[in-house]
């Protein structure tokens, strides 16, 4: 094929020449020859030495692991479209029938992903107190720790140990956006810190509670690399320390069991101060059982509440959600 020859000095000035004319061929690799740099060109042009030369074929570099797993045809269609990745460490759900091809399944995202190091497939449902699922191993590396950056802070947690979900990223990101200066903020279910982490970078003091002494542990970790040392780690059930503090700012990200703890927040809230609940809730019905019990609690001692926002956070189960209900208490 035609190919345009020139001195190595010259070849960044004319890649970009040949770019900008639409005449640069794709899909091979440029060739070095002695000093001189060869492009491959999709036709004769003026202006430029041309010479004939073979270029080798660029490897198309495939984009998602269903194109170069190892497994029967048959199975092909159940295979995920997307699986979650925590810092280096891949987590993915597979249905039954694809369990017995775990293995290949795993070793198929190392091959795509290069930054991905370890692959495992959730083992149980988030389950008990501290939120937690069981984990298979599937391919690479046996470890379930590792650094996570997301919203330009790095968080380090072991997966296997403690919850987190790198979906609530931009999630984390809006409750970051009201937060204001000064502010003093309660996280009541802090898990490692993403919130409380994040918020400290405006608030002036963040109150983050944990029952799980592995998600403490990682969170006074997750301070010390974060420098934020406006976090107050507090290891223990909420119940014990709720209305102790008064924040601007509470943070309920306990889906499964908010409601049980209105009382604990609505106690830690400053009068004008505004809460962030999270639920979960059926598409016909997404909002107004949990607002029914939050203005319930809040008549109990005496409070009126203000519903600010209320969002889908993200898609839960079939017709299930993850929503999210802002309130002021007044
Ligand atoms: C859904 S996770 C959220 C963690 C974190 N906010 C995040 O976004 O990754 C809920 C957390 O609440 C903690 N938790 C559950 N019950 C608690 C309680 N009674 N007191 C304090 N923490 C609790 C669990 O250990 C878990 O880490």
């Amino acid at each position: 094929m035609f190919a345009v020859k020139v001195p190595k000095k010259e070849a960044e000035k004319t890649r970009r020449k040949l770019l900008e004319l639409g005449v640069l061929a794709k899909g091979y690799s440029v060739k070095r020859e002695g000093d001189f740099v060869l492009f491959p060109v999709t036709g004769p042009l003026d202006g430029f030495e041309l010479v004939e030369a073979e270029f080798e074929r660029l490897e198309k570099r495939p984009h998602s692991y269903r194109e170069v797993v190892d497994v029967p045809e048959k199975v092909k269609p159940l295979l995920p479209s997307s699986f979650d990745i925590i810092g280096d460490i891949a987590i993915i759900e597979l249905p039954d029938e694809l369990k017995p091809y775990g293995k290949a399944i795993g070793e198929a995202i190392l091959k795509v992903h290069r930054h991905i190091k370890a692959v495992f497939a959730k083992g149980s449902k988030i389950e008990g107190e501290y939120r937690v699922r069981e984990l298979v191993h599937l391919a690479g590396e046996n470890r379930t720790e590792t650094i996570h950056r997301e919203n330009g802070i790095r968080l380090r947690l072991d997966v296997a140990k403690v919850y987190f979900s790198p979906r609530l990223a931009t999630e984390r990101m809006r409750i970051f956006r009201k937060t204001r200066p000064g502010e003093i903020v309660f996280d009541m279910f802090a898990g490692v810190g993403p919130y409380s982490i994040l918020l400290a970078k405006k608030a002036k003091l963040v109150f983050a509670c944990d029952l799980n002494p592995w998600a403490v542990r990682y969170l006074e970790e997750n301070v010390r690399l974060n420098k934020t040392n406006n976090v107050i780690p507090v290891l223990g059930d909420v119940r014990k320390v709720a209305g102790k503090i008064k924040a601007d700012r509470v943070i309920m990200n306990l889906p499964k069991f908010a409601d049980r703890f209105l009382r604990e927040a609505l106690l830690s809230v400053k009068p004008g101060g505004v809460i962030h609940y999270y639920g979960f809730g059926p598409e016909e019905n997404l909002f107004s059982e949990h607002e029914a019990k939050i203005k319930a609690v809040a008549r109990e001692l005496g409070l009126n509440v203000e519903f600010l926002e209320r969002r889908k956070v993200r898609p839960y189960a079939p017709r299930q959600f993850n929503i999210a209900i802002d309130f002021r208490v007044k």
